[in-house]
């Protein structure tokens, strides 16, 4: 079988889409952070199939998507009743992040309302939910006329696709998949979760391209990062996220991260296979010079000292790279700065996750 990539959107092309979603087919799609592979949430046989096609265990929760009103740059939407069917116990922060934030790239976690299928919340009590901006998701959305469930369209810990290309390279000859050509995703990192049902503070659950600085400087909503433990809290309580494992996001070359000036030390806690290099270098440094080593063959390449920039580039090279067959490639350590938390979060998870018997461990 084959996958069919359809460029640019008629509505011939979204009909056809929202009529795959309503026969239970599953849509690939862009957002704006990653393209989607999208299944009706209301329907248990097509939500299978996203993890049959992902290779992804059942017990991993997924997000719902749903269609912002048609004039959302109306100054306050009421996102309440566009949410109430999936979610209950909405808090008034949960209601300001939905009013800074919606649509885009931020996912909120909340109690879930009692319709909605164990088959998306892998058995718990919660759902997570989010209003994507790009405007062929909404349109999608929009005619759909319900929720769509959509992890990345990637399989299991590898790393999420950027462009309808890549969606296509990850499930070539294994699915007939219509895939919706948006171009490539401006975020280029997942959304951001933020865990709303505790009733406790809203806590992060994967850091994003919206931090919990940017939440709190538009909406005066604090929210407590990963690790930091609220006062009548216990750890085993903090919902599951499957970023969360320490390998994912994984390419099949070997991928290290160094210390700035320090690209020979990490090197040499990698003796084995270090002929041919791969070596990131920030846009604003000057060449590495590193081109006297003996029997290492390094190709410098650029990467944006911005860290949106940044963002937007991560996935995009890290699929060029593992096509190049690099013996190993060096990515240098993202400053300190939440503004580089979401990267840096995903860089050394593919770290971890890297090389030629690379898979998703679940090692915590
Ligand atoms: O940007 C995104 O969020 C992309 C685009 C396609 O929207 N989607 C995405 O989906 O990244 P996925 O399935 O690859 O990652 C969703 C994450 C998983 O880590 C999952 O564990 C977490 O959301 N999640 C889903 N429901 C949850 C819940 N009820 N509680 C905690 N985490 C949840
Ligand atoms: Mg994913």
């Amino acid at each position: 079988m084959s996958t069919d990539s359809k460029p640019l959107q008629s509505s011939a092309v979204i009909n056809e889409a929202v009529q795959t979603l309503r026969d239970g087919g599953l849509v690939a799609f862009p957002t704006e952070t990653v393209y989607g592979l999208g299944a009706d949430a209301k329907n248990p046989e097509a939500i299978q199939k996203i993890f049959t096609a992902k290779g992804r265990p059942l017990h991993h929760p997924l997000i719902v998507h749903l269609a912002a009103p048609d004039k959302f740059d109306a100054p306050q939407v009421d996102w309440v009743p566009i949410i109430a069917p999936w979610a209950r116990d909405i808090s008034e922060d949960a209601i300001k992040l939905m009013n800074a934030f919606w649509p885009g790239p931020l996912t909120l976690v909340f109690k879930k309302d009692k319709t909605v299928l164990s088959e998306i919340t892998g058995g718990q009590d919660t759902v997570a939910i989010r209003a994507p901006a790009h405007p062929i998701a909404q349109e999608v959305l929009r005619k759909f006329k319900g929720g769509i469930v959509a992890p990345s369209a990637n399989r299991f810990g590898k790393v999420s696709p950027t462009s309808a290309a890549d969606v296509r390279s990850e499930f070539e000859g294994t699915l007939d998949l219509m895939i919706l050509d948006g171009g490539d995703c401006e975020v280029g990192i997942e959304s951001t979760i933020i865990d709303m049902s505790s009733g406790d503070k809203p806590r992060l659950l994967r850091p994003g391209i919206i931090t919990p600085k940017e939440i709190l400087a538009k909406t005066g909503v604090s929210v407590l990062k990963t690790g930091e433990v609220s006062s009548d809290e216990h750890a085993e309580s903090i919902p599951r996220v499957s970023g969360s494992l320490r390998a994912h996001y994984a390419p099949t070359t070997p991928l290290r991260l160094y210390a700035p000036g320090r690209v020979l030390d990490a090197l040499s806690e990698y003796p084995d296979t270090k002929s041919r290099v791969a070596v990131a270098v920030w846009d604003s440094e000057s060449s590495l010079g590193e081109d006297g080593h003996p029997s290492v063959h390094f190709e410098e390449m650029e990467i944006p000292s911005d860290s949106a920039a940044f963002a937007s580039y991560l996935y995009r090279s890290l699929r060029d790279l593992d096509q190049q067959e690099w013996d190993l490639i060096l990515f240098p350590e993202p400053p300190a700065g939440e503004e580089w938390d979401g990267v840096r979060d995903r860089l050394q998870r593919a770290c971890f996750g890297s090389g030629p018997s690379s898979s998703s461990q679940d090692s915590n």
